[in-house]
């Protein structure tokens, strides 16, 4: 696969972010947030944040990642928020509430222009939706110094995870057995279209990034964080590729699904929450200097 960017998926555009979806993120928020706390760990320590440095968080969504941010480059360094929904910059702003050197902006991350400013540009799930990715990634390079860096994680193409694939497979089982047709979505769709390495590595190479690399990573998540087999379970049937299968079905195909999932969801749950290995990808690159 080229730099060439896979079909957009029904669901991920900027302007479904700018809009629905981003309504929905922010209805599971904590749920997220604790779900994603694993994804955190392995995006910051690749980053290598050092006091003093400014950040750009794209994406930055309901702002943990830019608040973490903020705390690790200290009062001389700050973290710059920008995503596309205002309702998630609303949110942001008040999560962040009394970090001083934490802001947020709302825009398109693929045409805002911001001189280079930033030390690095990090990002967790926060680069797959645009547009024209190679775009995209050429303006986030203008807005980082030379020599300055990215760090994003990105899922791994949707197959790679069982935290995706294990739902639909159950969801769609059942939604044929009610005799309803489905097509099932692209694995390199939507959240997952950075998910192949050569295609990855193509885009932010083309993009006029250098030193691309592509490292995999097997994350351990609780699905919807710490929390009952229900928390879980609504998690699933709010956001992701399974939601978009049930969207237009009725309610009863949503209920039979659920009741499937709950004995697979009861079987994961290790005490904590129900477990899940979730494969994502930590792009890095540098702006030549
Ligand atoms: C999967 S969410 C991740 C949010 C956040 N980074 C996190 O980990 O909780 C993707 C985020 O990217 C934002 N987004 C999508 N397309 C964007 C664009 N073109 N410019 C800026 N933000 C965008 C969405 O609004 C959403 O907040």
């Amino acid at each position: 696969m080229s730099g060439e960017s896979p079909q957009p998926m029904a669901g991920y555009s900027p302007a479904d972010w700018a809009g629905e979806s981003a309504q929905r993120w922010a209805s599971q928020a904590d749920r997220l947030e604790a779900q994603l706390v694993p994804v955190s760990e392995v995006l910051f320590a690749a980053a290598k944040l050092q006091p003093g440095e400014h950040v750009l968080d794209v994406g930055c969504g309901r702002g943990a990642t830019t608040v973490q941010a903020a705390g690790l480059v200290g009062a001389r360094g700050s973290a710059t928020g920008i995503d596309i929904s205002e309702g998630l910059v609303d949110e942001a702003r008040g999560f962040a509430d009394g970090t001083h050197n934490a802001e947020f902006i709302v825009a398109d991350a693929q045409h805002h222009r911001f001189a280079a400013q930033f030390d690095v540009a990090i990002s967790r799930f926060g680069v797959m939706f645009f547009d024209d990715a190679v775009a995209a990634f050429s303006n986030l390079r203008a807005s980082v110094r030379g020599g300055g860096r990215l760090v994003a994680a990105v899922w791994q193409t949707r197959d790679m995870s069982e935290l995706m694939e294990t739902p639909l497979r159950i969801g769609a089982r059942t939604i044929t057995g009610l005799g309803h047709a489905i097509d099932l979505p692209p694995i390199d769709g939507g959240p997952f279209s950075l998910g192949d390495v050569e295609h990855a590595r193509a885009v932010v190479s083309e993009a006029g990034w250098a030193q691309v690399e592509v490292a995999l990573h097997d994350v351990s998540l609780h699905n919807g964080g710490p929390g009952s087999v229900d928390d879980a379970l609504e998690l699933t049937l709010t956001i992701g590729p399974l939601r978009m299968l049930l969207a237009d079905l009725p309610d009863a195909v949503t209920a039979a699904v659920r009741s499937e999932l709950h004995e697979e969801y009861a079987r994961r749950h290790d005490g904590v929450g129900v477990r899940f290995q979730g494969a994502i990808s930590i792009i890095t690159a540098q702006v030549p200097a």
